[in-house]
């Protein structure tokens, strides 16, 4: 009997790169939206041209597990991520596939174990409670917490002071952010993506040259336990690939949690109440840790980890996430064919009615042990899942409940009444005007 053909992938617009401005011009002002719309008319499968390339974006908790655990190793890394930050950022762990990323992740998994973690940490809530101390009353956020976590990447990753972007490394690591950002992709002599590539190889030629003294004497960061560790051979990672994998590193650790503290701060102020709740919760633990503060004692802030999950469903820092196809693969009665691009909406999934009721409220109690049990497992994915999820997450979860003990401790966040700050989405969620607030002190 012959076998019936898969129906056709919808597509969302045409092939012209018109159309795809114009879908481009919609996404960047309204990405959720425009989303929902193309899930309501054509499904879990859709076909897109967004930035002068065509995608095959899926949609929904289903596709999110398809995707993520790979499980036939059909989605790969390397093809979705290297067009997007492959310049400047190339070969980082994000980026490489298979049994190569499997291994360069079990070594680079040793900096980020609870006895290494925990110096960081000692180190994270002195630098936040000094640099805390000097901010203003009246500031936009995102700018002034940009500022702190670079200081403390440059701190726990590489081992540097705090002020460091007063300095070389702090200057090329800044414009390689800037440059793995730039709209043109192209570079162009004196561009964005050309200075960043300059910063890049100025930056390499800086920790290549630091690898033998990190390994002679570690100090308490992550460079210095990526340079030491080593395999069931004991092999170390080559000198090359620990300096990609550094770069790629600061990039993952900076933004992303910059972003995410804004949406907290936001929600804060605009939910006093909750703002209240977290403040009691999170003067008892103050009470109970003068002492050195534990892994451990950080769990126990049970409040103010639902907040923080709640701001990162409704604002995930990284709303999508890009994978190639190496082989053909069936979903949802579709053949995705070999080659494509192919990408998950974060973003969307957090927001779909069927899983998250009356979805833009925020509501930090859809975080209850019980609540979270109840609900698809790829429903919440602010971190990714499966081989590739963030290798950062208890890193940034600890950064983020060190900071707001300090801050709600000393200050409490005010928002002028009905400010409703317009988001920015990419290539990292965040308000375009900085997120204007008040600190008042306690
Ligand atoms: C709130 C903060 C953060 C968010 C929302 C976030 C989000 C993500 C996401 C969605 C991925 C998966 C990418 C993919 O599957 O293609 C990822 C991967 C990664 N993140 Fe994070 N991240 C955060 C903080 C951090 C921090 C602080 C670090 C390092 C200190 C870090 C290091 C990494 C690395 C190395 C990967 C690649 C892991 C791999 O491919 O095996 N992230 N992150």
């Amino acid at each position: 009997m012959a076998k019936s053909m898969p129906p056709l992938i919808p597509r969302a617009n045409g092939e012209g790169i018109l159309s795809s401005l114009k879908m481009t011009r919609a996404y960047l002002r309204d990405p959720p939206g425009v989303m929902q719309r193309l899930y309501e008319r054509h499904g879990p499968v859709v076909e897109i041209g967004l930035f002068g390339m065509r995608a095959i974006v899926l949609l929904g908790p289903d596709a999110n597990e398809l995707v993520l655990l790979n499980r036939d190793g059909a989605f790969s890394s390397e093809l979705g991520w290297d067009p997007v930050i492959g310049s400047t950022f190339p070969r980082g762990l994000i980026s490489i596939d298979d049994g190569h990323h499997r291994d360069h992740r079990r070594l680079i998994g040793a900096a980020f174990k609870a006895e290494p973690m925990q110096a960081y940490l000692d180190g994270m809530r002195a630098g936040i409670g000094r640099d805390l101390e000097n901010w203003p009353l009246a500031l936009a956020f995102y700018p002034e917490i940009k500022r702190l976590t670079l200081d403390l990447a440059a701190q726990c990753l590489l081992g540097l002071p705090l002020g460091t972007r007063a300095t070389q490394v702090g200057r090329d690591f800044i414009t390689m952010l800037g440059a793995s950002t730039a709209l043109i992709r192209r570079p162009i002599i004196g561009g964005g993506l050309w200075r960043g590539m300059r910063a890049r190889r100025r930056l390499h030629r800086t920790l290549l040259a630091e690898i033998p003294q990190r390994r002679r004497s570690p100090g308490p960061d992550i460079f210095s336990a990526i340079c030491i560790a080593v395999d069931e051979h004991g092999a170390h990672l080559g000198e090359e690939a620990i300096v990609d994998h550094m770069s790629l590193l600061l990039m993952a650790a900076h933004d992303t949690t910059s972003s995410a503290l804004t949406s907290v701060a936001f929600l804060l102020g605009r939910h006093p109440e909750w703002q209240e709740r977290v403040r009691a919760e999170l003067r008892v633990w103050t009470r109970d840790n003068r002492g050195r503060v534990t892994l451990a004692s950080l769990r126990q802030l049970e409040l103010c980890e639902m907040v923080i999950s709640e701001a990162l469903r409704l604002m995930p820092p990284v709303p999508s996430l890009p994978r190639g196809l190496t082989r053909d693969v069936e979903f949802a009665g579709h053949r995705l064919p070999k080659g494509a691009s192919v990408g998950i909406h974060i973003l969307h999934t957090h927001r779909m009615e069927e899983l998250w009721p009356d979805p833009e409220r925020f509501d930090p109690m859809r975080f209850t042990a019980e609540e979270v049990r109840r609900r698809h497992r790829y429903a919440w994915l602010p971190f990714g899942g499966g081989a590739h999820m963030c290798l950062g997450l208890h890193f940034a979860t600890v950064q983020m409940k060190l900071f707001l003990a300090e801050l709600l401790g000393h200050r409490r966040i005010v928002l002028r009444e009905n400010y409703s700050p317009e988001m920015l989405w990419l290539p990292i969620a965040h308000p375009k005007d900085g997120l204007n607030l008040l600190l008042e002190k306690i």
